[in-house]
């Protein structure tokens, strides 16, 4: 048996399970996941050895992190949790890169949390004076705590370690004259969503977008701290620090009826709607060339939600009259929903 380690939000851990078989299953691999509600993480074990095509996290939808494990370490002795990992350094004659011990975003991850910095720092220097520490290997050492006892250890690749945020977490700071918290939403989106190409080709000064339900006006923030232009679509009130930029547009209209005079770059919309509607909406926008690209939540409803993401990346895909590039993440700033990103390819 093969073991990786995925991450996800605590309560997500079903559909983490549900996109983790179907994606081994397409990968020609037999497997099964095992996890606890609000755990914030699966263990997944394959028959066999890896895929050579193991999917990164990057394109799951609720995997935050993905990594192969190694080594199950459990009663570890609280005084020297280091030992067994140097002794299995020493047995196989391991270097690594780099350390990096982390936990789940869960309650239980949350009380873990000061011991994995503390031990980090602490198995790096035993590793060092070991001589396991050898900045130019290719492998680095991930080390995920489950409790102050039991340690999954893996092998994995020290430059995608270094690329990959803590626990697939991208940490942001709240912009203060930002008008609402959920402007940290499509800022990870842009983060997360978007390549760094695509950010500097995609978000010049100048160009156009619309935000559908913008009220107050957090996601046109992100637009607006880029110098484009935004009409907002909501019958609520903006924020006045936003309308005294004249860059915005406020139209008070319904969401799902309006459409703009000239085709715009960006749609939004963070409406708190059906999903399949909103699906449905951004294929219409997509298939009659009112924008090039849109980026929208998806709010999960309370049951079925992986069978509901499903149908709604299928209605998209088939509404839009042509091949889009569609990538969906479950964003850390996310609670019960998903955030996709829809490109017009041509
Ligand atoms: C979650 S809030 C949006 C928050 C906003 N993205 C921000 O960052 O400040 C949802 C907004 O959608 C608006 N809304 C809901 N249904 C709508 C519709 N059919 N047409 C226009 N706005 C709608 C609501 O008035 C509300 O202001």
């Amino acid at each position: 048996m093969t073991e990786i380690l995925a991450l996800c939000r605590a309560g997500f851990e079903p559909e983490c399970v549900q996109e983790l078989e179907q994606v081994m299953a397409e990968a020609e691999c037999a497997g099964y996941g095992k996890t606890e509600r609000d755990s914030g993480m699966v263990r997944f074990m394959l028959q066999g050895d890896l895929p050579g095509n193991l999917p990164g996290a990057e394109s799951l939808i609720f995997a935050r992190s993905l990594w192969p494990i190694t080594l199950n370490l459990e009663h570890l002795d609280a005084k020297d949790r280091a030992r067994p990992m140097l002794d299995w350094c020493e047995r196989e004659q391991l270097q690594f890169a780099d350390v990096r011990v982390e936990c789940a975003d869960s309650p239980a991850g949350e009380a873990l949390r000061a011991l994995c910095r503390g031990f980090e720092s602490a198995l790096l220097g035993l590793l060092k004076k070991a001589g396991r520490i050898n900045r130019r290997e290719r492998q680095a050492l991930l080390v995920c705590l489950l409790s102050g006892q039991h340690a999954l250890l893996g092998k994995v690749s020290a430059a995608q370690l270094a690329a990959a945020p803590r626990g697939g977490i991208v940490r942001l700071r709240f912009p203060g004259e930002a008008p609402s918290r959920s402007t940290l939403k499509l800022e990870e989106a842009f983060m997360v969503l978007l390549s760094e190409t695509e950010r500097e080709r995609w978000l010049k000064p100048g160009m156009t977008a619309v935000d559908l339900g913008a009220c107050p006006g957090g996601w046109t923030y992100q637009f607006v701290r880029r110098s484009i232009r935004v009409q907002a679509i909501d019958n609520g009130p903006m924020a006045e620090s936003l309308m005294a930029t004249g860059l915005v547009e406020h139209i008070r209209a319904d969401g799902f009826q309006f459409r703009p005079k000239k085709a715009v770059d960006w749609l939004v919309c963070d409406m708190v709607e059906q999903p399949i509607r909103v699906a449905s909406l951004m294929a219409a926008w997509l298939r009659d060339g009112h924008c090039q690209r849109a980026i929208f939540n998806l709010k999960l409803p309370m049951k079925k939600r992986y069978l509901e993401v499903q149908r709604c990346l299928q209605a998209l895909q088939d509404e839009a009259g042509g091949k889009l590039l569609i990538r969906a993440k479950q964003l850390y700033h996310d609670r019960e929903e998903i955030t996709v990103l829809a490109a017009r390819t041509s």
